[in-house]
């Protein structure tokens, strides 16, 4: 049978096994991704630019090298080409609202610190280096290449320090326990945690909220 892809090429694919349908959204299916807040300083207001992230994985065996890409519409593209160093910090679902806030505006326009009111700490003040004290672990890189594509900026980094806090350490399996794990993010609002609870943000007038719109069936 002849199909016509997603790109609108053709190509002769065998007979689909029974029980497919084809989807328009074919981003979805590489889904969840895990949400993480990348902390990076800015100059301009001495303090932190904050920027939601879902798209960074490892790019090497050890993992310690890492690819992450970022839209270059983005105002965390102008901070990562003057700093060398960020912070990755995991982000749980208790810390969402955040997540949905710093994903959703831009830091070119407003202090997204300071309207949030975040904790955090300046763990390094040269380099600059950031971490949000509510976070249960994070990890700290270093900017080695950059790759500007038409759409995004590519950003190969090392990572050179890693840390979780001892409340959220699970030893038998030398990580963060499950409820300290970054949430992950479904499709536009709609997340979901590490043990399968869905959470919806939405807009209230003080600002982002989360509900669970259902009990999930076992
Ligand atoms: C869950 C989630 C994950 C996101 N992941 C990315 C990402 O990996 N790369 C990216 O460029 N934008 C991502 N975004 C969108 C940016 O966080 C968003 O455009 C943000 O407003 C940019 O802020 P800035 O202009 O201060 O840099 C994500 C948003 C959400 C809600």
């Amino acid at each position: 049978m002849t199909r016509n892809t997603h790109n609108n090429e053709k190509i002769h694919l065998i007979d689909l096994p029974d029980g497919y349908i084809e989807t328009n959204k074919p981003y979805r299916l590489l889904r969840p991704h895990p949400v993480y807040i990348l902390a990076v300083h800015d100059h301009s207001r001495e303090g932190p630019g904050l920027m939601t992230l879902s798209w960074i994985m490892p790019l090497e065996p050890g993992e310690l090298t890492t690819i992450m890409v970022i839209d270059n519409k983005n105002y965390t593209t102008s901070l990562l080409e003057k700093n060398e160093y960020f912070t990755i910090n995991i982000t749980p679902c208790h810390m969402l609202k955040y997540a949905k806030y710093y994903g959703t505006k831009s830091g070119r326009y407003i202090d997204k610190a300071l309207v949030t009111q975040i904790r955090y700490s300046y763990i390094s003040t040269n380099p600059p280096i950031i971490v949000l004290d509510d976070s249960p672990a994070f990890l700290i890189l270093r900017k080695e290449e950059v790759m500007r594509r038409k759409i995004t900026m590519i950003i190969i980094s090392r990572i050179i320090g890693s840390y979780i806090k001892t409340s959220s350490y699970d030893i038998e399996s030398d990580t963060l326990r499950l409820k300290d794990s970054s949430c992950l993010h479904l499709y536009k609002h709609r997340f979901l945690s590490v043990e399968g609870r869905i959470i919806e943000t939405y807009m209230t007038p003080w600002g982002i909220a989360m509900r669970s719109p259902w009990r999930n069936k076992k």
